[in-house]
């Protein structure tokens, strides 16, 4: 297909935001070229949730959403609500399910999400050009030109939706801020969220020792808890109470996190050395704890043996360390594997209802490029769901 020299939208970024606008904007009978520099579109999506794709969350609400302001993405996430996403993926008759906490997947596999969004781009009429690069935009005469590696086209609005640099080698980059910064926005600095925690020196070998063993947790930093599993890895740590609370540290205090959430360990360790004095002491912990995650914190503790012989003191020391342990990451994995990226495009210069920039006319900016970051659990596909809707009736 030739690019044409002229059309009502040009969007750049075909992923989860993009598509979303494009399928809007050509539903109301816009003409749109929609282009991206990878090979295929929607690569996130299609990585997304293991392969499943975790497409959105039966609980959407504000709290489980970071940005410098707490009010900007209520208005987009209440034109275009997840009933209104699954309405959509109950019509292609694609078969979900609820895993945990509201987080809805595909029972088959993330690429029914992706060829869902494209037919309904074919449909509505949507230009859609792949391994496209934009190599200029420029704004004169209430018109929109990106000058691509395909030729030059022009076009009345203009719609930044190429993400954040989270994971490079699957297309990732901080495109969207450089336009931000051509057309003079401010950008609020971005970070590398929902991202594994690592340390260095003993504790990178505790960590490394423990590598593979799971165990359910609450990751706390200052007012924000999550209760979920945690993960030891050979770099640190993982899993979905970590990532969640790695996008609210802030880079120098301690995380606390409690290992055995349901219970009162040293109650139960104190009540053990009363009633079962001849008890192996990792024997009595493995009934709480994973078997190697009990060894190691009694190696740590220097203790051995049975229950009768650890002090009462050696047992609340043991009981703080699994509950109360209260540990200082030493940086996280960055981008490299970060599901998101905090912060972004300043929202104080985006009209909430309509995505378009306040400096600009006919300019928007939608998905995770903005500084919008939601919770894991399908808080981030909604949020680009909602906010490329949103642009795709206003462009
Ligand atoms: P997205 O990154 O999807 O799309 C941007 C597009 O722009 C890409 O196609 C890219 O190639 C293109 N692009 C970038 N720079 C460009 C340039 N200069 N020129 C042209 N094109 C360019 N969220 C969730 O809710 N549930 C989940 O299950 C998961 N799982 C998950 C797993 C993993 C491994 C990752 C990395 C992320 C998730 N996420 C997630 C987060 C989710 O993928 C993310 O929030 C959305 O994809 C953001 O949608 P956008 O459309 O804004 O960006």
């Amino acid at each position: 297909m030739a690019i044409l020299d002229t059309y009502d939208v040009i969007i750049i970024g075909a992923g989860a935001a993009g598509l979303m606008c494009a399928i809007e904007a050509g539903k109301r009978g816009r003409k749109v070229m929609l282009f991206d520099h990878a090979k295929k579109p929607a690569e996130k999506i299609r990585i997304s949730g293991g392969g499943r794709c975790n497409f959105t969350n039966l609980n959407i609400r504000p709290e489980a959403y970071l940005s410098n302001n707490s009010h900007f993405f209520k208005s987009a996430l209440k034109q275009y609500t997840q009933h209104d996403f699954i309405a959509l993926v109950e019509a292609y008759k694609i078969p979900y399910h609820e895993k945990t906490l509201g987080q809805l997947f595909c029972d088959t596999s993330a690429k029914d999400i992706i060829n869902m969004l494209l037919n309904e781009a074919e449909t509505a009429g949507v230009e859609l050009y792949l391994e496209t690069k934009a190599l200029s935009i420029s704004h004169q005469d209430n018109k929109y030109t990106v000058e691509t590696t395909r030729g030059t086209t022009h076009a009345a609005s203009l719609v930044i939706a190429t993400g954040g640099p989270s994971i490079p080698k699957m297309g990732a980059s901080g495109y969207a801020y450089d336009v931000a910064r051509q057309f003079n926005l401010n950008i609020i600095e971005p970070y590398a969220a929902l991202v594994p925690l690592t340390f260095e020196g003993e504790m990178l070998e505790y960590c490394k020792s423990l590598a593979g063993v799971a165990v359910p947790s609450i990751a706390k930093f200052k007012k924000q808890e999550f209760h979920e599993a945690m993960l030891f890895t050979h770099r640190g740590l993982s899993g979905p109470s970590v990532l969640q609370i790695s996008s609210y540290w802030d880079h120098k205090s301690p995380i606390t996190f409690n290992m055995a959430p349901d219970m009162d360990v040293y109650h139960h360790l104190i009540t053990a050395k009363a009633q079962n004095p001849k008890a192996n002491l990792v024997t009595v912990l493995s009934q709480i704890l994973p078997k190697r995650l009990a060894e190691k914190i009694c190696t740590m503790e220097h203790v051995s043996g049975n229950i009768a012989d650890a002090k009462d003191s050696t047992l609340k020391s043991i009981a703080d360390n699994i509950q109360n342990w209260c540990i200082t990451p030493d940086g996280t994995e960055g981008y490299r594997t970060a599901e998101v990226t905090l912060g972004g495009i300043d929202t104080d210069e985006l009209s909430s209802k309509t995505m378009e920039t306040k400096k600009h006319k006919c300019l928007f900016f939608i998905g995770e490029c903005v500084d919008v970051t939601g919770h894991l659990g399908g808080y981030n596909f909604q949020w680009a769901w909602s906010s490329g809707y949103v642009a795709g009736q206003n462009v």
